[in-house]
């Protein structure tokens, strides 16, 4: 809403009509995807009233499902679920939700439950190959429904769709100036923190800077403080680099915390993604206790700053409605309790992305910084993966069966299940991206496809093999990540993806016990993304140079979009 320039407010679905019905501003309501069903107990629903004051109402997804469910029609699960890309087809007619979009378009899908029939009064618009009602209205009641996700930039016409509901439908006006942002925020810190000073833990990611900078033009640099706490998990580079910036924007404002050896060590008997996320989020908070304390910070007279952004707050169970699909180390226990006591100011939390950027350009940050990759608070630790025991690799129809687990999402909620590895040349693999989301869909118990760039023996020799984090594990990532780096930055390929993890997966034969998963993605937030298709030179040099580390067993290629994969494999 934001993005056409309207302003709009994020309410639990089960706020009151009598609420909703008296803010003299409310000119329509949106309801949102979320991983439920709505036939199953305790899924969340609404004031089946909302439906019937007259205010034009758009579901998404399950949005859709709900308002079908409460007025009378029918929702049940699919034969199949549908992740990914699909093409949509318009029925003839007038339609007031879907004037102007083209009758065959590309749009995002993420669900398994279907309405199977609409509401009397309602009329289904368009349809895909796996959904006969991807689309509904009333126009007599102003209800609308979509089952695709018209706010995700993979819908092409989504913006479109959200038009006719915001100024044709809802009739609103233009309220929201991107250009007011800044003062806006700037008094929201001013608030928040009030005579009290501010003490960030910065990561050198865009989020944690811009954050801070806001704080500093709010409050005054003498304000503000700031730690960078060198994790040992961090890219080759990386702690010289935030020095730079830092130093750059008022010298002494952030020193460095060398905590390489605690974070290794705590993290010595993990291997599932939650928990080495709770290790890493415990250790921070145990870190950053010590350093408030030896810093003389405690007490009331200090804030604790965070560069959190709107889609950590929806990804980790932070609204109240979505499930936890990977909990960020910035909402384990420790820092909770600093919420609850209200020592805590994220002047970003409102914002996705793109936004954090704009905002970043108007404070005239450097564009090397507002340009980089994000990076991932617990580090390389989610990149190098882990096995409880040994395991074989199984042939099964579609390919090899990997089993290394690894987090994915599908219909909004988390799965963490085994790899698929084909065996298409890479060639060909750069095409094969939306293969992959019908293979995920297909193959029971995958969540992810991935093919070979190299291998140094054929699969039917490759294995799992029991592995923690180590020090050599994590060194030889921290290489591997700054050979894929340093090919992409030359070839000016580093410019082209919006983010490109490099994962260490414990798969390889004898001496060789590790493989390298390439995993370039497309995206606007990091709520969806795209699995890019790499040039051929590109993936033969990356292979060619990885492979020259003993370590090494093999080079994989991700090709699968997120959902069902998710970026980070975890
Ligand atoms: P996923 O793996 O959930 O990642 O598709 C979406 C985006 O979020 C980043 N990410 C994190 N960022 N702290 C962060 O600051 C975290 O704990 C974290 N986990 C994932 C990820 O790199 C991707 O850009």
């Amino acid at each position: 809403m934001r993005e056409l320039g309207v302003s709009s407010e994020v309410f639990p679905s089960d706020i009151s009509v009598e609420v909703l019905a008296g803010s003299p501003s409310l000119k329509g309501v949106i309801i949102s995807g979320g991983p439920h069903s709505v036939y199953d107990a305790d899924s969340p629903t609404m004031e089946h009233a909302v439906l019937k004051a007259g205010i034009p109402v758009l579901g998404i997804c399950y949005g859709q499902q709900l308002i079908s469910q409460l007025l009378g029609g029918k929702v049940r699960k699919g034969d199949k679920g549908e992740y990914g890309l699909a093409m949509l087809d318009l029925k003839a007619g007038e339609s007031q939700i879907l004037k102007g979009v083209q009758d065959h378009q590309q749009i995002w899908m993420s669900h398994r439950d279907v309405v199977a029939s609409p509401p009397p009064g309602f009329r289904i618009l368009a349809t895909t190959a796996t959904c006969e009602t991807a689309a509904i209205e009333d126009t007599a009641r102003k209800l609308y429904g979509v089952q695709f996700h018209p706010e995700v930039v993979h819908t092409t016409e989504g913006s479109k769709i959200l038009r006719n509901f915001v100024f044709d439908i809802c009739a609103c006006e233009k309220d929201w100036n991107a250009g007011e942002r800044l003062a806006l925020v700037e008094n929201q810190i001013r608030a928040v923190v009030g005579d009290r000073n501010v003490f960030f833990f910065v990561s050198g990611g865009v989020d944690s800077t811009v954050a801070f900078t806001l704080c500093m033009r709010a409050l005054g640099a003498e304000r503000v403080r700031g730690v960078y706490v060198d994790t040992g998990l961090m890219r080759e580079g990386e702690t010289d680099f935030v020095e730079r910036t830092f130093e750059r924007l008022s010298p002494g404002i952030v020193s460095i915390e060398h905590a390489g050896e605690e974070f290794l060590g705590a993290l010595e008997s993990a291997r599932e993604p939650e928990h080495k996320r709770h290790i890493i989020g415990e250790q921070f908070v145990k870190v950053q206790e010590r350093i408030i304390e030896s810093l003389g910070l405690l007490g009331e007279s200090w804030v604790l700053g965070q560069g959190t952004i709107y889609p950590d707050t929806i990804e980790s169970g932070g609204t109240a409605k979505a499930a936890t699909i990977k909990t960020h180390h910035n909402r384990v226990p420790g820092i909770q309790k600093l919420m609850e006591e209200g020592r805590i100011v994220e002047p970003l939390c409102e914002f996705y992305k793109d936004e954090v950027r704009a905002i970043g350009r108007q404070l005239g940050l450097d564009s090397e910084l507002l340009e980089r990759h994000p990076f991932p608070g617990p580090g390389l630790a989610i990149r190098c993966l882990c096995s409880e025991i040994d395991e074989p690799v199984v042939r099964i129809a579609e390919g090899w069966l990997v089993p290394v687990h690894s987090v994915g999402v599908q219909g909004d909620a988390r799965s963490y299940a085994p790899v698929l590895a084909i065996e298409a040349f890479p060639t060909q693999a750069a095409k094969l991206q939306d293969e992959a989301t019908e293979l995920v869909n297909r193959t029971a118990g995958v969540n992810r496809v991935i093919a070979r760039v190299a291998l140094r023996e054929p699969f039917e020799k490759q294995q799992v093999f029991a592995s923690s984090i180590t020090k050599g594990r994590l060194e030889l990532l921290r290489q591997a990540d700054a050979i894929v780096r340093e090919i992409c930055v030359r070839q000016g390929f580093d410019s082209q993806v919006w983010q490109f993890p490099v994962i260490l997966i414990p798969v390889g034969c004898g001496e060789s016990r590790d493989s390298v998963v390439l995993r370039p993605v497309q995206s606007v937030d990091g709520m969806t993304a795209d699995s890019v298709a790499m040039p051929d030179e590109l993936l033969f040099a990356m292979g060619i140079r990885l492979m020259t580390m003993p370590e090494i067993a093999g080079v994989y290629y991700d090709l699968t979009h997120k959902p069902p994969g998710t970026i980070e494999w975890e």
